[in-house]
């Protein structure tokens, strides 16, 4: 195979990764195993925390909280999937931000930003405000750097979090958002104290998730998520259920407050 050949075999590949991630039929487990937490880290949660265990399922990690198994995180190789062209045909992200209402001066928190597809898109929102793009994986952190750079946009501030804590100082956030992330988090009790924590007292969440209520969103199951999952872990957790906006072709757009 020439060289061209074998890098354009290698993009493909690459681009087909992303794709197969979230998409139906599911792939075999490829789930990053740095950021999978270890069983004894698990076992150690699970004696403080709401949450049950259970042989996991090819796309889940075994661990379940509120009825709903926890999916694996999408590893940083998918960034080119989070990246797509067709992203807007398929999702209409567009209408999410037009409907995610800010301030000039707020500062957002975009939680499991990945690539910063949604930071930069919402960061002329807050123009003197900031949005706190947040990951636990350092390449995407990097990637989100690299492209504040390219774009010259100076207001999104890439944040390394943990699994369980976000590290951001008590009523930092005017509001956060979180967009096809939440289902993977693994520690989603201990995030979502974090959140409380962080927000400011009537702050919003824009919790985006695709609709598992809908067979013909062609997502994974453990991806997806229904209104009455969300509402039973965002409500148990303290929040208070706004709205459920509908804009969109694949996700529920919905809005809780502290
Ligand atoms: C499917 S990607 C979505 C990226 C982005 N929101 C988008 O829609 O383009 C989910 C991201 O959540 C991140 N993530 C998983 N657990 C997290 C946690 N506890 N805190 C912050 N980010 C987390 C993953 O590393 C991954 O980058």
């Amino acid at each position: 195979m020439s060289r061209v050949a074998f890098l354009l075999a290698l993009a493909i590949a690459a681009a087909l990764a992303g794709w197969t991630w979230y998409r139906q039929p599911h792939p075999a487990a490829t789930a990053d195993p740095n950021i999978v937490p270890a069983r004894a880290e698990v076992a150690v949660a699970a004696a403080e925390v709401a949450y049950v265990f259970a042989p996991a399922t090819p796309d889940g990690i075994g661990k379940f909280f509120h009825g709903r198994e926890i999916a694996q995180v999408m590893g940083h190789p998918a960034i080119d999937w989070l990246e797509r062209g067709e992203r807007e045909q398929e999702e209409a992200p567009s209408k999410a931000i037009a409907a995610i209402d800010l301030k000039p001066t707020d500062v957002i928190a975009d939680i499991g930003a990945g690539s910063g597809y949604y930071s930069f898109r919402i960061s002329s929102k807050v123009p003197f405000g900031k949005v706190v793009a947040i990951d636990i994986q350092q390449e995407m952190l990097d990637f989100l750097k690299k492209r504040s750079g390219e774009l010259k946009v100076t207001n999104v501030e890439p944040h390394l979090g943990t699994i369980d804590n976000l590290k951001l100082p008590a009523d930092s956030l005017d509001a956060a958002l979180m967009v096809d992330a939440y289902h993977e988090f693994s520690h989603p009790q201990e995030m979502l104290a974090s959140l409380r924590h962080a927000l400011k007292p009537g702050g919003r969440i824009f919790l985006l998730e695709f609709r598992g209520e809908d067979p013909k969103v062609p997502i994974k199951a453990l991806h997806k998520m229904t209104e009455a999952q969300a509402r039973l872990e965002f409500e148990g957790a303290g929040f208070r259920f706004v709205s459920n906006l509908r804009p969109l072709p694949w996700q529920h757009f919905m809005i809780f407050q502290k």
